[in-house]
C-alpha cells in the first residue's frame, strides 16, 4: 500500500540525526504498526529508503522516523537533511514487520547508533508490559546519540559512547542467557552479538540488519518459475535475479532494496525448495520454505511455484 503523507515536523535529535513526523494528508489515522516495523519512504527525488518507526504505535495520528545523515549517502539521508521540509508531501509504503517483537519473560536490547530507532518502541512496550528489560545503547560520540532523554525516562538504560564511557560491554551483557535479545546496529556490532550469544537458546536472538551480511558467492543456476495466480511460466537465467526476471516479464511483483534486507519482495512459495539468501528470515522460517525474497533468493530445485 502506498500512502501520500505530509512532513509535519523535522526535529534535530542529535548531531547528524533528525526525526521526521509524518501525517496523512486527509488527517486520518495512520495504518497500525508494531514495535520493530519499518516504512519505505519515497522521496520527491524518486529515491526510496527504509526507516524504522520510532514513535508510539498507540499514537495513530502520525509516524515518526529517525534519519542519520550518512556521509556516503546516495541521495536518501542527504536529501532528508538538506531538502526535506515541513509541508512537503512524500509517499510511504508499508509498514512492514521484518523485525517482529514477540512476548518474552525478559528482554535485553542492544542498539548501535541509529539502530536505536526500532529498539525505542520495543523498550517502551516492554516497560508498559511490566516485563524486566535492560537496554545498552552504544555510539561513537555522545552528541550523536539520539533519543537519550526519552530512553532515560523509560527505565534501565546503559549509555556507552566511545568518546566518554567506552564501548558496549558485550561479554558482560551476554554472559547469562535471559529471555530474548533484540539487536540493531552496524554489521560489526551484529557479528559480535551473534558470537557472544552463541550459547543462548535457539530462537532467543533477534537481529535487524541495515545491509546484507557479507557471505561467500554461491553459483547461480537457471530456474523455472511458475506464477500460479498469473498462470505464467518464466525461465530465470543464471545471470538474473528471480525478481528481475518476473519484472521483465511484466508480472505484479515489487522490489526496493534488492539486497534481501527490506522485505518488500516477500513472496509465497507454493512448490519447490527455496535457496534462501536474505537477511530477514530466521533459521526456522527458512526451513519452513513457504516464503522467499526473490531479489536475492533462488531455488534448490529446478522449478519453483510462486503465488504471483
Ligand atoms: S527488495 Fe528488499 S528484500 Fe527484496
Amino acid at each position: 500500500m502506498e500512502l501520500p503523507v505530509i512532513v509535519r515536523q523535522l526535529r534535530w535529535e542529535a548531531a547528524g540525526v533528525v526525526s521526521v513526523e509524518l501525517t496523512r494528508e486527509d488527517g486520518g489515522a495512520m495504518p497500525a504498526w508494531q514495535p520493530g516495523a519499518h516504512v519505505e519512504l519515497v522521496l520527491p527525488n524518486g529515491i526510496s529508503r527504509q526507516y524504522s518507526l520510532c514513535g508510539s504505535p498507540e499514537d495513530r495520528s502520525s509516524y515518526r522516523i529517525g534519519v542519520r545523515r550518512d556521509p556516503r549517502s546516495r541521495g536518501g539521508s542527504e536529501y532528508v537533511h538538506a531538502f526535506l521540509r515541513p509541508g512537503q508531501t512524500v509517499r510511504i509504503r508499508g509498514p512492514r514487520d521484518n523485525f517482529r517483537f514477540t512476548r518474552a519473560g525478559e528482554y535485553l536490547f542492544i542498539a548501535g547508533g541509529i539502530g536505536i530507532t526500532p529498539i525505542l518502541p520495543m523498550a517502551r512496550q516492554a516497560a508498559e508490559w511490566g516485563v524486566p528489560w535492560q537496554l545498552a545503547y552504544g555510539g561513537h560520540t555522545a552528541d550523536s546519540m539520539a533519543f537519550r532523554a526519552e530512553l532515560e525516562a523509560l527505565g534501565p538504560f546503559g549509555f556507552h559512547a566511545s568518546d566518554r564511557t567506552g564501548r558496549l560491554p558485550l561479554t558482560e551483557l551476554l554472559e547469562k542467557p535471559r529471555g530474548a535479545v533484540y539487536v540493531c546496529g552496524p554489521e560489526p556490532l551484529l557479528e559480535a552479538v551473534e558470537k557472544g550469544a552463541a550459547h543462548w537458546p535457539a530462537g532467543s536472538l533477534h537481529l535487524e540488519r541495515f545491509k546484507p551480511r557479507p557471505r561467500p558467492p554461491r553459483p547461480d543456476t537457471p530456474v523455472e518459475v511458475v506464477c500460479a495466480r498469473s498462470a505464467r511460466t518464466v525461465q530465470v537465467p543464471a545471470d538474473r535475479s528471480v525478481l528481475r526476471a518476473l519484472e521483465d516479464a511484466g508480472l505484479p511483483v515489487e522490489g526496493s532494496c534488492r539486497e534481501g534486507v527490506c522485505g518488500t519482495c516477500r513472496t509465497k512459495v507454493l512448490e519447490g525448495v527455496p535457496d534462501h539468501r536474505d537477511d530477514i528470515l530466521s533459521e526456522d522460517e527458512q526451513a519452513r520454505g513457504d516464503v522467499l525474497f526473490p531479489c536475492v533468493s533462488r531455488a534448490l530445485t529446478s522449478k519453483l511455484v510462486l503465488d504471483v
